[in-house]
Order: C-alpha cells, then structure tokens, then sequence
C-alpha cells in the first residue's frame, strides 16, 4: 500500500487528478469505478480542466458508480447521477452511455442490484476504483454491519451517515433512508483502489481502516486485505496514521 501525504484539499485532489489521469492515458479504454460526496469534487474539477486543455480523452472510458440513493430520480439535484453529471461528466468528453449509476428509481430495487453487480463484472470490474470515507468507516455505502456484504444491494443508511448528508438537503428529513451501493466484493475486485480522504473529522475513519482490525464493522478495514492500495490524504485526515509511526511518501 502507498500512502501519499499532501499538504491540503487542493493537493490532495491534484495528486488523485494525476494518479486517474495516468490511469486513461495508460489505458484510454478503462474502466473507471467513481464515487460521489465532497472529498471528489476538486479532483473532478481538476480533471475535467486537463481534459478540456487536451492533455487526454475520457472518449473511451467506461465508469461505474458506486451508489445511488434509493427513490431519487436522476434529475434530483440530490441524486448521485445529477452530481456525477454536474461535477464531471457534464465537462468531460465521455460518452453518456459508457457512464453507469444504479437506477434509485428501480421499480424491483433487488433486481436492479443483481442487474448493476453484473454490469460490473461484465466489464470486467474496475481498473481503477476511487474511494471516498465515511466517518464511520463506509465505503460506498457499505454501512458498518455485523458482515462485510459482497454483492450490490439496498442498504439502510446509518444516523450517522444520514447526518453527514444532511448538509446537501433541506433537512436531515430530507435525506432518503436507503441505499443501492456495490457491495465489498466488486470493490475488492477493482485491480487498484484509490481511497482520499481530507480533513481531521476523517483522521479517526482512516486510522481505524489502516491501523485498526479488519472488521465488517469499519468497513473499509477491507482494504488491508487488498494488494494494489493507494490512499491519498491530506495532513488533518492523516494525522492520526502519522502520529502512529506509518511510513507516508509526499
Ligand atoms: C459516495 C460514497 C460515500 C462517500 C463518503 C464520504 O459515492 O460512496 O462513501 O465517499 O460518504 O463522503 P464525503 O466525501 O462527502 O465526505
């Protein structure tokens, strides 16, 4: 696992803007597995910046999201697919049919979930998965839970991640209760992860996941069992990993 240190929010996302960036000029046709929430938005920003200088092309990359919430439409300025169009897919020169969220509208949620997990393994899973962190350790939304749940699925969000979300609704009412998130086992499958996270409300999250046990209950703590980690923080979210003694490159 490589850790990169960086100095603030906009380092961080200029460092997980390079890492993507290699990865589709590496490999123009990629899958790319993509997550939503605050952490990303300045690492979209700066992709979309070096796209439109010409510097490279998402025209073949494929991507598939992670989640959606259950009962928003796509055009619910709340929706995980209207925050993938707005912050990226919107200024970028992928083509809108490469792009894959689950569908939160799905009449048989369940079937929709089976649908995704095999959209996913059908392309052959992830090439490169980004990850961002809950404070309770989710992945996804892969809530902390008696078991690590492989295959896509509906969850039930946590309080706590019902609260973290709140600020982006009217009220925490407002924020829906369930979920369809991939499930552990095609984000295991992805052949790199790169997990950021920013900010000292993250530093406990990423001790735990790196330094704690690996445990259903901080669910990304997975990620110690995965060969090909890159975390990129920034000095608050990794405060706590350095305070232990872990090896950081900058
Ligand atoms: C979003 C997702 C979530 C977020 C996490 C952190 O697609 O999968 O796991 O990455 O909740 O959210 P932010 O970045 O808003 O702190």
């Amino acid at each position: 696992m490589r850790i990169y240190l960086t100095e603030d929010y906009d380092a961080m996302s200029r460092r997980a803007a390079n890492l993507i960036s290699a990865e589709v000029i590496r490999n123009p046709s990629c899958v790319l597995g993509l997550a939503t929430g605050s952490t990303p938005v300045g690492t979209y920003k700066q992709l979309a910046a070096w796209n439109q200088r010409g510097d490279f092309s998402f025209k073949e990359v494929r991507s598939v999201n992670l989640d959606e919430y259950k009962g928003l439409a796509p055009t619910h300025d709340q929706s995980y697919r209207y925050f993938m169009q707005t912050n990226l897919f919107d200024h970028i020169d992928i083509d809108v049919n490469n792009t894959n969220v689950p569908n939160g509208l799905a009449a048989d949620p369940v079937a929709e979930c089976a649908r995704y997990d095999e959209l996913v393994r059908s392309l052959g899973y992830a090439d490169l998965q980004l990850l961002g962190l809950g404070r309770n350790g989710h992945i996804g939304f892969n809530e902390p839970a008696d078991i690590f749940v492989k295959e896509t699925h509906v969850v039930d969000l946590t309080q706590s991640t019902i609260d973290a979300n709140a600020r982006f609704f009217a009220s925490a009412d407002d924020v829906p209760r369930q979920a369809l998130t991939m499930g552990i086992g095609c984000i295991m499958a992805a052949r790199r992860v790169l997990l950021i996270a920013s900010g000292a409300d993250k530093a406990d999250a990423v001790y735990n996941a790196f330094c704690g046990p690996i445990d259903p209950h901080c669910p990304a703590s997975i990620l110690q069992l995965h060969s090909d980690v890159v975390l990129v923080g920034d000095k608050a979210a990794l405060s706590k990993l350095v305070a232990a003694g872990v090896p950081v490159c900058e």
